[in-house]
């Protein structure tokens, strides 16, 4: 397996990684999150301008924490969608640069791809098929994973991804930036059965429910009107228990509809991966659910279901020996799915490029 360095700033960690042969050689993450808390979300023009002053500091810590130098690198990898475009930039036009003046290919990797190759680092015996659980700030996806670059998606979000609906309803519960790990630990002294809350479903015009697809509006609003019911008693929020319940409903809905899948497709193994999957209620419900079902969770530590780029490396280091190169022309994109990740690569095939992947003009190399 060869050795790839990968940067990683689609949002708002800077991030710098080298990995080989699903190890992780270093792990550099440079967490924005105190630059972004005062506006209650990430600012993607202060985003931007950070990556740039952070990356070439994450760049040399990674290169010194594994104990390499230039000529160890096989390949040069990083972020090209989707994303902040502008945070996306900083970090592709630094791996594009990189690339050129060290003589190395370049791969523009899918952030979502990334996601699902964390997994790869803490259990390298992992091999597809299996299903895989998303669950980031932008995105709640169930993907069939059937091998590198060969991804179906099975389910989505209608409206607010998981992440989204838990910062938006730390918001309202007056629990600060980010939402998630403030909700998560107010929860654990609440009664997660405190209140009853829909579960979200996504209605078919022809009758009955998308079984995969997740929807949190209906979620949102509910949690809006309890707040304002029990605001209206004059007593004070009861926080905990309005955290343990939310979260335990998430939790609910999206185990159930990850089991479904599973089981209808057939698929015995599920991993989990994006920053939700860091929360304890959904956790231990998959857990339990799985185990109940004798399928297989893997579950990534916290750092590694968060934004980083060792998920990135991991997924060049796949792609680089496919043969897969990315030309340096290769553009950024604020979106892009998962089916469509071959059109980030020129194939090559013996000694000739076949450019009809798209994107394709020269390679660096
Ligand atoms: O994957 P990620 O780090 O960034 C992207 O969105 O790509 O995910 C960030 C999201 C945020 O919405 C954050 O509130 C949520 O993950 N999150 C959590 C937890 N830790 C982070 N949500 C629920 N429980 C947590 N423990
Ligand atoms: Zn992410």
């Amino acid at each position: 397996m060869p050795t790839v360095l990968a940067i990683e700033t689609s949002c708002d960690e800077t991030a710098v990684a080298i990995v080989r042969d699903r190890t992780i050689l270093s792990n550099i993450v440079a967490s924005q999150i105190d630059l972004h808390r005062r506006y209650g979300g990430v600012v993607p023009e202060l985003a931007s301008r950070q990556h740039l002053e952070t990356v070439n500091g994450c760049l040399a810590e990674a290169l010194a924490q594994a104990n390499l130098d230039w000529a160890a690198i096989d390949g040069i990898a990083a972020t090209c969608a989707p994303g902040l475009v502008g945070a996306l930039l900083v970090g592709a036009t630094a791996a594009k640069t990189l690339a050129l003046l060290h003589q190395k290919p370049f791969l523009g990797i899918h952030h979502l791809e990334g996601h699902i190759h964390a997994t790869y680092l803490s259990h390298p015996e992992l091999q597809p098929p299996f299903l895989c659980l998303l669950v980031s700030g932008g995105h709640t996806s169930l993907i069939q994973v059937k091998g590198c670059g060969d991804y179906a998606t099975l389910g989505s979000t209608r409206d607010d991804a998981a992440g989204e609906a838990f910062d938006k309803v730390a918001r309202l519960l007056g629990l600060g930036y980010p939402g998630g790990p403030a909700i998560d630990h107010q929860a654990k002294d609440g009664n997660p059965s405190a209140f009853q809350l829909p579960l979200g479903r996504v209605s078919r015009p022809e009758g009955g429910y998308h079984p995969y697809d997740s929807s949190f509006s209906g979620l949102k609003t509910a949690m809006l009107r309890l707040v304002q019911k029990l605001e209206a008693t004059g007593e004070a929020l009861p926080i905990a228990d309005l955290a343990a319940s939310f979260q335990a409903t998430v939790a609910r809905s999206l185990t159930q509809k990850t089991l479904a899948c599973a089981l209808d497709y057939g698929l015995q193994k599920i991993a989990i991966g994006g920053g939700v999957a860091a929360n304890s209620a959904l956790r231990s419900q998959l857990q339990a659910a799985a185990a109940e079902h004798n399928l297989t969770l893997y579950v990534p530590p916290l750092q590694l279901c968060t934004d980083n780029a060792a998920m990135i490396a991991c997924a060049g280091t796949e792609h680089l020996q496919r043969g897969d190169r990315s030309v340096t022309t290769l553009g950024v994109q604020s979106r892009l799915s998962l089916e469509s990740v071959g059109t980030l690569y020129t194939h090559i095939i013996g000694n000739v490029e076949d450019t009809s992947a798209g994107n394709a003009v020269s390679l660096p190399n």
